[in-house]
């Protein structure tokens, strides 16, 4: 039965104290049953309404008709109890409105999540890195230069001498209105990664074991094969007694953890300013194996242009004239010598994906990226 307001003929202290509390027991059940705003409005309509409202009742049946030795008493007790009243219907304005917030915010988590899209390595990132680890497991450690570099340690400390003929093999790209400038401060954007060899060992003295992975440019317009971006890990050991040995031992064993134990490698001289001698390092080619044929039909293999060796880097001992441009940090040619060496990461990552167009790998297109990830 809802609560109706009944008539007061008893004004004692217990029949009044009777009363409100019957009626504050009343409002608070009906408040604990609200559950929406729907429901809020009809039970404050239902308790504070001005007209007609249980409050307004209880002050029309309990104080109008109150008999006046009793008015001043039942006045305190209906003011108090439209206080607590009040304060129970506020209340449940509270409750519906969480009520509702926590309703909306309900998670259903039967339901599968939102999956993100997730990144993965660039190809090229991803091959430089499974470059530099092989390194790193030797006791190498990584350095990093600058990619707009000054001429010096572009060249001159590379031994390029100025006006040497050495540079027009490095189709350099060289920063504009330079000319004021003494020769060894212009800028360029360093085309090898070989600079950062002269810049770690002018702050680090020997023994040195660095590898260094960095991008270079060059004046070569895009095609499947070049690009005028591209990556390079350098390589630098220096000590006291490094010998064309420990080149050779070093490469051939980081050949063949990176392309597989039964690569074969094999040098070739060839010429680069800052090491003498100076070689090429090839391997056998990982896609034919060596044959320089493909396939059951012997189709000619085209990484290899069917020679069965591919060229992966430059190397070669230290040029000493290298370490007269550091040797006042215990540099001195004539105590320590060391080998150096020099890969692009853009044409091992294309042999090794088998992708056939460098640019693919710089146009940024997801639907090509994406299945590397
Ligand atoms: N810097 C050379 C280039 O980009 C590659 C190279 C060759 C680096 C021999 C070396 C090296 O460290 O010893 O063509």
């Amino acid at each position: 039965m809802p609560y109706t307001v009944p008539k007061l003929t008893d004004y004692s202290e217990a029949a009044l104290e009777k009363a409100a509390s019957e009626c504050i027991e009343a409002c608070t059940a009906e408040s604990a049953v609200v559950r929406n705003d729907a429901d809020l409005k009809s039970f404050r309509d239902r308790w504070m309404a001005r007209k007609n409202g249980i409050l307004t009742q209880i002050n029309d049946l309990w104080l109008k008709g109150a008999p006046k030795a009793a008015k001043r008493e039942a006045g305190i007790r209906v003011n108090e109890l439209k206080a607590r009243v009040t304060a129970i219907v506020e209340g449940a304005r509270v409750t519906a409105a969480s009520t509702d917030s926590l309703a909306a915010e309900r998670v259903d988590i039967t339901l599968p999540g939102v999956r993100r899209a997730i990144g993965a390595e660039h190809p090229i990132v991803k091959t430089s890195h499974e470059i530099v680890s092989v390194f790193q497991k030797l006791g190498y450690s990584v350095a990093a230069g600058p990619v707009v570099e000054t001429d010096y340690y572009n060249f001159e400390a590379l031994n390029f001498p100025p006006n040497h003929p050495a540079r027009d093999t490095q189709d350099t790209l060289f920063i504009a209105g330079q000319q004021e400038k003494p020769q060894r401060e212009r800028l360029l954007l360093r085309t090898h990664t070989s600079p950062v060899q002269i810049r770690t060992m002018e702050k680090m003295p020997p023994p040195i074991r660095i590898v260094i992975p960095g991008t270079v440019h060059r004046n070569d317009p895009p095609d499947a094969s070049h690009s005028p971006m591209f990556n390079q890990i350098e390589g630098l050991a220096v000590d006291t007694n490094i010998t064309f040995g420990d080149l050779k031992g070093t490469l051939d064993h980081a050949m063949k953890a990176l392309f597989g134990s039964s690569v074969k490698t094999h040098f070739r001289p060839s010429f680069f300013p800052f090491t003498e001698p100076s070689a090429e390092l090839y391997v056998t080619c990982f896609i034919c194996g060596g044959s320089g044929k493909r396939g059951p039909d012997n189709a000619p293999c085209r990484p290899c242009k069917q020679t069965g060796w591919i060229e992966v880097l430059g190397c070669g001992m230290v040029d000493p004239n290298v370490f007269e441009f550091v040797k006042e940090n215990g540099y001195d040619p004539k105590k320590v010598s060391g080998f150096a060496f020099g890969m692009g990461v853009d044409r091992l990552a294309l042999l090794k994906y088998g992708v056939d167009d460098l640019q693919y790998f710089f146009q940024g297109d997801v639907r090509f990226l994406q299945q590397f990830g």
